[in-house]
Formats: structure tokens, sequence, C-alpha cells
């Protein structure tokens, strides 16, 4: 394809789209109404507080107790077929030693205290209670503090980022920035309340957490996520372009039109494939049949959560093996598809059997099941796709990593359509969708490199407005 056409017909839509204020685009009334709307119980309005409270995770006995009965009085459950690992879902032969582990082994106490090692709080947004971590470093005088807000996905948490936290808030002489994080619990999830109305979808979240990232004092600020986290920060860097200072996330997407006639337009011919993406990455995208094949084989549990979450959620706030079972067939497949064939679904190599109950814990002790996965209804549907902002481009700039396993990939011939100011997409030959869970430390470093490159694009960008004038 000649590059001088896909130059100007680039920066001719650019200009288009850009000229309008994304408010315009996807309607002044509806924009507004994002950071304005209440969520929280009717009625309630004037009772809201912009109390920020201190928090901390509690295990209460009954909570333990009533956990242990169910665990203990669960049904036997059905083996697997005959040579069968992780390919029909949960292997239930695995059943016994995580249900032992989750009642005997799993200690309570110890694990509060891990979870309760960072200051963590509380303060309502437009009718809901947003739960966080807040983590501030200490720095010589006149180095700069980077506030980094970091978002979860499902089937995770808060928890995700533990390790990360001390990595990435750790101020080392070799950058002249240090970060401050900001990791919350996505609406939902965990200890922040979930809407009490439909229609809370990921541009809603967005607004919720730009007024989110103001009660705490930030003007501006960086993001990062990945999964669902990463769904809403692509929304937020698109909605809140000027008080987002960077955006660097570990799932690198976008569904936009002409992002998405990329991708198809590379399935006519190897010559067109190689204009799209990296030959050494191809596989990762074609044939298409491939990628949707793969996609009808192992993404029903998206469906279902997207159509019908509250049936759903009754069997998994009932039942501590059913979410168990549940949530982990996800973070096995999400985390090396290959691992299907593995009898633990992989999920030993990856995690300690403690992180991986402390993840369950964040879904189980608030009954956060149900809200959590109302997320997916309401980000995949015609009220926010209808939007178009998957194609509204955003001037944000963003640094990407791709994990070897990660779900999907998308190229920056893609990436860059949404993401004007694409300053690095890298990709990698190890780690799967969990990156933070599974390498903090490998984790954190692309991060901390990613927060560099960005500044110096600030700088940059400075330095010619100067030169301009
Ligand atoms: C659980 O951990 C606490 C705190 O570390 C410890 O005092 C207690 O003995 C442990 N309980 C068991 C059953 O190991
Ligand atoms: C587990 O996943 C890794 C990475 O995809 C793969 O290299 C390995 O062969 C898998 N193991 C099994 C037993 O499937
Ligand atoms: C670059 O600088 C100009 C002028 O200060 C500003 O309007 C623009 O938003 C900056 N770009 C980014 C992506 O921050």
């Amino acid at each position: 394809m000649n590059t001088f056409v896909r130059i100007f017909v680039l920066s001719a839509y650019i200009t288009l789209v850009l000229g309008s204020s994304v408010r315009d685009l996807i309607g002044p009334e509806y924009y507004d109404s994002l950071t304005t709307q209440w969520w929280g119980p009717p009625g309630e309005e004037d009772k809201a507080s912009t109390d920020i409270r201190p928090f901390k995770v509690k295990f209460t006995d009954e909570m333990i107790t009533d956990l242990r009965y169910r665990i203990n009085n669960r049904r036997k459950v059905t083996p697997p077929l005959e040579g069968i690992a992780f390919q029909y879902g949960f292997n239930t032969d695995n059943m016994d030693y995580w249900m032992d582990f989750w009642a005997n082994k799993y200690n309570f106490t110890e694990r509060e205290a891990y979870l309760n090692q960072y200051p963590q709080f509380k303060t309502n947004i437009q009718g809901l209670d947003i739960h966080f971590i807040r983590v501030t470093p200490e720095v010589p005088e006149g180095v700069e503090v980077l506030p980094l807000l970091m978002l979860h996905g499902w089937p995770g948490s808060v928890l995700e980022f533990y390790e990360v936290i001390p990595l990435i808030t750790g101020y080392c002489e070799h950058n002249d920035f240090a970060v401050e994080v900001i990791v919350a619990s996505l609406p939902g999830f965990g200890f922040s309340d979930g809407a009490t109305r439909p229609g809370f979808g990921t541009l809603e979240i967005s607004g919720v957490l730009k007024n989110f990232m103001h009660r705490l004092g930030y003007e501006k600020f960086y993001v990062q996520g990945g999964d669902m986290g990463a769904m809403t920060l692509n929304q937020m860097v698109t909605l809140y372009p000027e008080v987002i200072l960077g955006y660097h996330t570990n799932y690198p997407r976008t569904l936009g039109t002409k992002a998405l006639m990329t991708w198809f337009t590379g399935a006519i011919s190897p010559f067109f494939q190689n204009a799209v993406v990296d030959p050494a990455l191809a596989d990762k995208m074609y044939p298409l049949t491939k990628v949707f094949l793969g996609i009808m084989e192992d993404l029903g549990y998206m469906h279902i959560q997207a159509t019908k979450p509250d049936t759903l959620g009754v069997g998994m706030s009932d039942s501590p093996m059913a979410l168990f079972a549940w949530l982990m067939q996800a973070v096995s497949w999400a985390s090396r598809r290959a691992n299907k064939s593995k009898f633990d679904g992989g999920l030993h190599d990856l995690y300690t059997p403690e992180s991986i109950i402390d993840n369950v814990m964040y879904y189980w002790t608030d009954n956060k099941f149900t809200t959590s996965v109302r997320m997916y209804s309401e980000h995949y549907n015609l009220k926010t796709f209808g939007t178009n902002i998957e194609s509204i481009p955003t001037p944000v700039p963003t640094c990407t990593v791709h994990a070897k396993d990660e779900l999907s990939y998308m190229p920056p011939s893609m990436l860059s359509i949404k993401f004007t100011n694409l300053l690095s997409s890298l990709s990698l030959d190890n780690y799967g969708h969990f990156f933070a869970w599974e390498a903090p430390e490998v984790f954190t470093k692309y991060v901390l490199e990613a927060l560099a490159e960005i500044r110096a694009y600030h700088a940059r960008n400075k330095t010619c407005d100067h030169n301009e004038l």
C-alpha cells in the first residue's frame, strides 16, 4: 500500500474527528451525565459524603465459619472424562486439594494482615463507595512524584498489583522521578460498590474515576491497566485526554472500525498482511479463522456474563466451590492457553496457592461476583458501542506491552489509529494476561520505562511549542 496515501487518509481522518470535541461526538448531554449521574441507592443524594475514610479488609469469624461450612458440606463433583485436563473446563480432580487448602490451610489471619499491609481507603463518588490503596513514595526534595492510577481486570482484583506496589513506589536514583500509586477496586469488584441501576458501563465508570482522582487531589495523572481495567482506561483516555498525562497498558486493544478494517485487510494477501503486522508476529493475528475459532472455543464465559450475569451469580454467590472453579478456569486459560492440557491448568507454575485464594476472597467476602460480571453486560452492548467511542482517537501519549500469551495481539498499525501518540508498542516472548500478578518485577520495569518515555515526550512537546513561538 502506498505509504503516502495511508498517511494522507489518516491525517485527514484525525483532522475531521479531532475537529469536533469528544463531547460533541458522543453527545454533550450524555457526556456531561458521566460525571454527574447518581449510581447509588435512590434518595440518598443529599447524604453523600466527600470524606476519604480509612479501610481495612476484615475476614470476620462469622464469614469464615459460614465459608468453611459450605466448603465442607459441598457435594461430590463429577469426575473429568478420561484423559481430560482443562479442555472441558476446570478439572474437578483438583477440587479436593483446593477446597482443603481454602478451608484448612489458608491462614485467614495471616492473609488478612497481608492484604492490609498498605494504606487503604474508601470514598463515595456519585453514590458509590470506591475502595483503593494509596502508597506515596519517600523521595529526596525536588524529585517529581507521578500519580499513577492502576486498574485490575476480571477475574482479578487489586491483589494483582500487591507485589508490584513496593517495587513501583520504591524510589530509585536511576530515575529522576518517583511514582505514587492509587490502586482502585473497579466499581462492583472487591470492596467497591456496584451500581444500583442499569447502564453503568465503561464510559460511566470513567466518569466516576475521573471524579475519584480529583477527589484525591490530582488534577492530572497517569493511568495503567490490563483486561477490564484497560477497557475502562481506553474510554477514559478518549473522554478526558486533558486530565490524563499518559497511558500504559498491557492489554493493548482497539475495536475501532478503521482498526478492524486494517486487521481484515491483512487477511487479503501476504502483501497486505506484511503492511499490517511484523511477519514474526503474524501468526497471532492470522489466519482469521484460527482467531475466530479460538474465540468460539474459549469466550463462552464472556457471552454469558455479558447477557445473563444475575443467573450465573446465583450459583457463584452460594457455592465457594463453583465460584472458585469459574474464576480459576478463566485465570488458567488467560494465563496460558496451552496449559489446558495440564492437570492443574498450570496454576501452580505461575501463582502461589495463597495468592489464588486471596484473589477469590475479593469476590467471596463481600459477595461481589454478580456485580463484577455485570460490567460485561454494561460494556458489551449497543449503548456503549453505539457511541462509536472505539473509533474516536485520543492524543494521550500511550505505551503498550504485549505479553506472549496475551489473549489477542494488535500491532502498532492498528493501535496508532486509536492512540495517535503511540510512543512504543513492545511484544515480549514470555508471560500472560495477568502480567503484574505473574511477573511483578518485569512488569514494573516496563511500566517505569513507559513513564520515563511519556515524561520525555512531554518535555519534547513543551520544547517544540517554545520553538514555534
Ligand atoms: C495463622 O497466622 C497467625 C499470624 O501469623 C499465627 O499466629 C497463627 O498461629 C496461624 N494459624 C495457624 C493455624 O497456623
Ligand atoms: C504451558 O504453557 C506454556 C506457555 O504457553 C507452554 O510452553 C507449555 O508447553 C505448556 N505446558 C503444557 C503441559 O501444556
Ligand atoms: C502538546 O502541547 C500542546 C501545547 O501546549 C498541548 O495543547 C497538547 O495537548 C500537548 N499534547 C499532549 C498529547 O499532551
